[in-house]
């Protein structure tokens, strides 16, 4: 039994969508949910710049004592998970990627869409998941600037963004869309109105939350006999609004800011 709590980030609101869901499947838990929005967009950063970002987040951690984090950022997952686990080895990561794998075994035959940041379609661990499980009718998008948009909840230019991004293949035959940054589960709507037909979707949420349900019952650091918390940390006050938003929590939640 541990009653520290989880640490949780990403570049902003989007690891809300993993949160929503991690906070279902385990509701004792206590979570630190950093939101780096003064950083956002994470996709378009360089491997040392996320090193430095996220240096100063796990700082922001420790004094918490977290007892496991999960990076809610599919663009830092793929470019510096690695690092994390090695510089920071006395703690549990549980990072998010592209449900590529997911796609290549229940859709094997269907045309799949990959969307994704820019720093994550570059990223040699999307080479690699794509090579591992490679299908021929797979398309990769790389929406530089569609997180942004999301982040600052700029809803009226998504549609039009979403025609001119789609524009690229012949969408009428997508069958199946994986949501490969933590902030596109927000516009599932208005990513199917812009393909002009239903879709599955693929997103890691509830992949997510069973692993970090598995890690803490195998390290035997699960809370007990309590109700979980969540204290959010953010480095841009404003987006407060956005994150209640796309909360799933009605009350009994802290917020806070981050000193720059
Ligand atoms: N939400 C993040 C992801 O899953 C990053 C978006 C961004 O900051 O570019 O990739």
């Amino acid at each position: 039994m541990n009653n520290n709590p989880i640490g949780i980030f990403d570049s902003g609101i989007g690891g809300i969508s993993i949160l929503n869901k991690v906070l279902k499947y385990l509701p004792n838990e206590d979570y630190i949910y950093y939101a780096d929005s003064i950083h956002n967009p994470y996709g378009n950063k360089s491997k040392e710049e996320l090193i430095q970002l996220v240096d100063g987040i796990m700082k922001k951690f420790m004094l918490y004592q977290v007892k496991l984090v999960i990076v809610a950022c599919n663009t830092a997952t793929t470019q510096v998970i690695s690092y994390l686990r090695k510089r920071y080895y006395n703690i549990l990561f549980v990072g998010v990627e592209p449900a590529i794998k997911v796609a290549y075994d229940y859709h094997r035959n269907k045309n799949v869409l990959i969307m994704a940041t820019p720093g994550t379609i570059q990223s040699k661990r999307l080479l690699e998941l794509n090579q591992i499980y490679s299908q021929e009718k797979r398309v990769l998008l790389s929406c530089d600037g569609l997180a942004e948009l999301i982040e600052n909840d700029n809803m009226e230019a998504i549609p039009s963004y979403l025609i001119s991004l789609f524009s690229q293949f012949d969408k009428e035959k997508i069958d199946v869309v994986v949501l490969g940054c933590t902030h596109y589960p927000f516009i599932k709507k208005e990513i199917v109105e812009a393909i002009g037909h239903s879709v599955i979707f693929l997103d890691p949420s509830v992949g997510v939350s069973l692993r970090v349900k598995h890690l803490l019952k195998e390290n035997d650091l699960e809370a007990e006999g309590k109700e979980g918390k969540v204290t959010f940390l953010l480095t841009d006050p404003s987006k407060e609004s956005v994150i209640s938003k796309y909360l799933d929590l009605e009350d009994s939640y802290v917020l806070s800011s981050v000193g720059e």
